[in-house]
């Protein structure tokens, strides 16, 4: 007992030593910095970092189909500071059942009232020495990270699926954890699923199925809990390169190797480029398609939707967005929710990057015009309807759910502002500018002022470059800055021309080696009063009603709803019932609803469609439709 209080005092003299270093060091940082402010607290979570924070979790899951439940064991590490008493924790519908030390003692906690956004806090007692905790619970019903899939949800049919997207809180809702990204810790975990079932995580993964159904994970670099990921399914694995691979049903595997085929060869541009790959593979999911999103960055795997799989690799960009966040986002973290700009600006900067080095300058023009069309509109909607604080790359998200913060601002007004910086400065000091950060900062977290700070020291003071002067005015004003950069896109203007001799009343122009990005470019820009003939016209020569491309159907169905073109309802509403992607259906919805005709279409579409949706889809759409 005396050896564990001495102990315990070493513990706490060597924490209050910590803290002290890291105090003055801030200090010193602080000096001439212009930006930092003091550490600010992350608004959508209940931790306490600065009391106890979470090191490592070890897992024990059991994964229920039946039930539609993971029946889990996480015990936590953590370290204290001295005068800490209690460790917060976040939940969302958990349904926590035992609570206690390693020791075997039980701890007392306390779950506090819920918040509809955030949860519930979870508040345990700590006991003296104790640095590791063990919490029984059992994921509730809504569990708003995981859509379980019944067999006929699937592409093979043949067994159910369970997939989680944790992005941005939801991994509060099937692991109490400190669910913040400027939190990590490195986790470890054993998965049981039904025998003939894989399990992946976003960690070191199996390649064969194992027939007792039992797996074993381990991440041993420290991660935020938005990166926490499991699939669960008939699963099959195929290799691209030594480090590349692709995992899907086997149904779906030869398809999906074939289209991202590229992989190892990106793997490879995007380490030349920003420094070497840290997670040792890079490996990717096709999930059924109810996946809400186009791509999820789970390290070492990322989560992908079939709507990709286009069958001539027309939409690997993707892949590239999702290998780059490896860098900007996984190594690299945002560290609240209002710097999302900084994970995902970056990472949009290091697809277009990657896209440039594999397929020439005029594809990556193409994706930076469509990066600037998507962003105007949505500036130009943000500032007409009273939403300007919207258009700002640093975020005030407090109150609000941080999903609010998933546009084009933070994707794309990063983007140009990086844009911006690089035709500044030259893309090589900007590159060199680029590899520092990432080393520099290699598994943190970092704020907008942080980064600011970082930039005037280390792009401007460092090559005794003036700083631009609207710096102030690109993370922190509305709309869009006077320096936008302007993007010329030489493919594009073929495709102008066509639109050109479209208005001119022409039905037929030379599309020869038109890729799926100039088809949707011509489509996003169609005029607004089509006409149902002028549009039968067009799907009579190009069969867009029948496309295998979802980016081509996403926004020509977008025009169908608009001018309710009847042709179209039939493949309009099987895409609206089986694709669960937000990106395709948001767009398509907003439109039927404008008429009382296409609303009650929607409606009803939205009522078969429901079932097939996760979380993030039905919530938006709930609120659109409701
Ligand atoms: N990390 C995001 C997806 C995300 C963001 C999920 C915020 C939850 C909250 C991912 O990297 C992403 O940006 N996906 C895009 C694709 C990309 C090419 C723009 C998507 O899903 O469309
Ligand atoms: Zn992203």
């Amino acid at each position: 007992m005396r050896n564990m209080r001495r102990w315990n005092i070493l513990v706490g003299v060597q924490l209050v030593l910590i803290i002290m270093i890291i105090s003055c060091q801030q200090k010193h940082e602080n000096k001439g910095e212009k930006h930092m402010k003091h550490t600010v607290k992350d608004p959508h979570s209940f931790a306490r970092p600065e009391e106890a924070i979470i090191k490592h979790i070890d897992l024990d899951l059991k994964v229920d189909f039946e039930k539609k439940q993971i029946i889990g064991v996480a015990s936590l590490r953590y370290e204290k500071s001295a005068d800490a008493d209690q460790l917060f924790l976040d939940t969302k519908d958990l349904n926590i059942q035992e609570i206690k030390f390693e020791t075997g003692q039980p701890a007392n906690y306390k779950i506090h009232k819920q918040d509809p956004i955030l949860g519930s806090a979870l508040e345990i007692e700590l006991n003296g020495n104790d640095n590791k905790i063990l919490i029984k619970y059992l994921t509730g019903n809504g569990a708003e990270a995981l859509q379980w899939l019944d067999p006929a949800q699937t592409a093979d049919k043949t067994d159910p699926f369970l997939f989680t997207q944790s992005q941005a809180i939801l991994a509060r809702s099937w692991i109490p954890c400190q669910d913040s990204p400027g939190i990590r810790f490195t986790y470890s975990a054993r998965v049981e699923v039904p025998a003939g079932m894989m399990a992946l995580m976003s960690a070191e993964n199996p390649k064969e199925i194992c027939q007792d159904g039992v797996y074993h994970f381990e991440m041993p670099q420290p991660i935020p809990s938005y990166l926490m990921a499991l699939a669960v399914g008939k699963i099959d694995f195929a290799p691209v390169g030594e480090r590349t691979g692709v995992y899907a049903e086997p149904g779906m595997l030869a398809k999906s190797r074939e289209e991202f085929s590229e992989m190892e060869e990106m793997l490879i541009i995007a380490e030349k480029l920003y420094g070497k790959y840290q997670w040792r593979r890079y490996d990717l999911i096709v999930l059924p398609p109810s996946f809400p999103f186009g791509g999820m960055e789970n390290p070492r795997i990322t989560f992908a939707t079939p709507t990709i799989l286009a069958g001539d690799k027309s939409l690997t960009s993707l892949v590239a967005h999702e290998l780059a966040h490896s860098w900007s986002g996984n190594l690299v973290t945002n560290a609240t929710w209002n710097d999302f700009w900084l994970n995902e600006g970056f990472t949009v900067y290091f697809e277009h990057r990657i896209m440039e080095a594999l397929k020439g300058k005029d594809y990556a023009e193409m994706l930076s015009a469509l990066s600037l069309q998507g962003l105007e509109t949505e500036v130009d909607y943000f500032m007409k309807n009273g939403k300007e604080n919207a258009t700002k790359l640093k975020l005030d998200l407090a109150g609000k759910n941080p999903d609010e913060g998933v546009n084009t601002i933070a994707y794309d007004k990063g983007y140009f502002f990086l844009k911006r910086l690089e035709n500044y400065v030259g893309r090589e000091k900007f590159d060199v500018f680029l590899n520092q950060y990432f080393s520099e900062h290699s598994f943190q977290s970092n704020y907008t002022e942080a980064f600011l700070d970082y930039l005037d020291k280390n792009l401007f003071e460092k090559n005794n470059i003036k700083p631009i002067d609207d710096l102030e005015t690109w993370v922190y004003g509305t709309g869009l800055p006077a320096s936008l950069p302007r993007v010329i896109s030489a493919r594009f203007a073929l495709v102008d021309k066509a639109l050109e001799q479209l208005k001119n009343g022409h039905h037929s122009f030379d599309t020869t080696g038109w890729s799926s990005h100039e088809w949707v470019h011509f489509i996003k820009n169609l005029p607004e009063d089509l006409s149902i003939s002028t549009m039968s016209k067009l799907d009579q020569a190009f069969h867009f009603t029948q496309s295998g491309n979802a980016e081509i159907l996403g926004v020509w169905f977008v025009h169908c709803a608009r001018h309710l073109y009847q042709p179209s309802f039939n493949a309009m509403e099987q895409f609206l019932v089986q694709t669960g992607r937000r990106k395709f259906l948001m767009p398509v919805f907003k439109e039927l609803i404008n008429t009382p005709e296409g609303k009650a279409m929607a409606l009803d579409i939205y009522q078969k469609a429901r079932p097939n949706y996760h979380f993030v889809s039905y919530n938006s759409l709930d609120q659109l439709l409701s």
